[in-house]
């Protein structure tokens, strides 16, 4: 890997070219997929199969805070993220309780972006109990995590209105954070790819495009459990996720969309989590409600330039 820097000496996202990937469809098997990867990995050449990616494919960071806060825990979770020191290379976000956007929008650096953790399908109006993109884009929102494990499998949200979400969110300009993942029966049964894909084809078939999208790869017995892929469990499926958007998007979108990792991602893990090619970013629960120890994992990005 230290040949990468030769040629791209600074760090802006680095990436092998997914032109010189063979296509692998949707059926092909786990083990053929990452054999396919590994061998192609291994016999590329340097100056034909790593680029430097658009300056907007920057390592992606986003705290999902869930349904925890009060007004004074959010103080001091802002005052600890305001006073921290972040890399610059990397995008921040942080997603608290609708309730509490008005009170981080207005005490929060600049630095970090806000995201809603919902939104609502459509254009405001008789909805009762849902808030409308128009809404949280009046408050300041630049972002909205849809499809979220715990909206799929507690709140009952299935592919199809998830994708017509991410299609409303999209159209008004907000950036959508699109999460796909596996449950635990699922990976032991061998069907993680196929969860995967037929969720990533809900999200492709209702939007438009994907540049303002950024793919959030949780498997869902992971999330919240302490139980952390290993990198190279999150690694393999990564992979397979950028494969997919090649051979069902476009080369370009696959190199451009960053694919973010969630699920027990904490300070101890985050660097070598953040090694992996395919993983540009991580999306956080609840080590995100810890300031000092969310820019821990938001600085993680310098493990990567060192793999690079
Ligand atoms: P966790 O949650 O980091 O607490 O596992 C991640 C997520 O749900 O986004």
């Amino acid at each position: 890997m230290a040949m990468v820097s030769t040629y791209c000496p600074q760090f802006t996202g680095l990436r092998r070219s997914c032109s010189k990937l063979e296509t692998s469809s949707p059926s092909q098997s786990f083990s053929q997929h990452v054999t396919c990867h590994l061998r192609l990995f291994s016999s590329r050449k340097p100056s034909r199969s790593v680029v430097a990616m658009a300056s907007n494919n920057k390592f992606f960071v986003g705290g999902n805070w869930k349904c925890n806060g009060t007004k004074d825990s959010i103080t001091k979770l802002v005052s600890d993220l305001n006073s921290a020191k972040l890399e610059a290379d990397v995008d921040v976000v942080v997603s608290p309780p609708f309730v509490y956007i008005d009170q981080v929008k207005n005490s929060l650096t600049d630095r970090i972006e806000i995201s809603a953790q919902n939104s609502w399908v459509g254009k405001g109006g008789a909805f009762t109990g849902e808030i409308s993109v128009e809404q949280l884009k009046d408050i300041g929102c630049k972002w909205v995590i849809l499809g979220h494990s715990e909206r799929r499998h507690v709140i009952g949200e299935d592919d199809q209105f998830i994708g017509k979400k991410a299609a409303y969110a999209l159209s008004e300009g907000l950036g959508v954070i699109a999460c796909i993942g596996e449950k635990l029966e699922e990976r032991e049964a061998g069907k993680t790819f196929d969860v995967c894909f037929e969720q990533l084809k809900a999200f492709a078939d209702a939007v438009p495009s994907w540049e303002n999208i950024v793919i959030a790869y949780e498997p869902v017995w992971a999330i919240g459990t302490g139980k952390v892929a290993t990198p190279q469990q999150a690694q393999e499926v990564h992979a397979a996720v950028r494969d997919w958007l090649k051979s069902n998007i476009s080369p370009e979108v696959a190199s451009a969309t960053r694919i973010i990792y969630g699920g027990s991602v904490n300070g101890g893990n985050c660097a070598e989590l953040a090694k992996q090619e395919d993983i540009d970013g991580f999306l956080v629960g609840g080590a995100s409600l810890k300031g000092p120890e969310f820019a821990t994992i938001i600085n993680s990005v310098t493990s990567k330039k060192v793999a690079a």
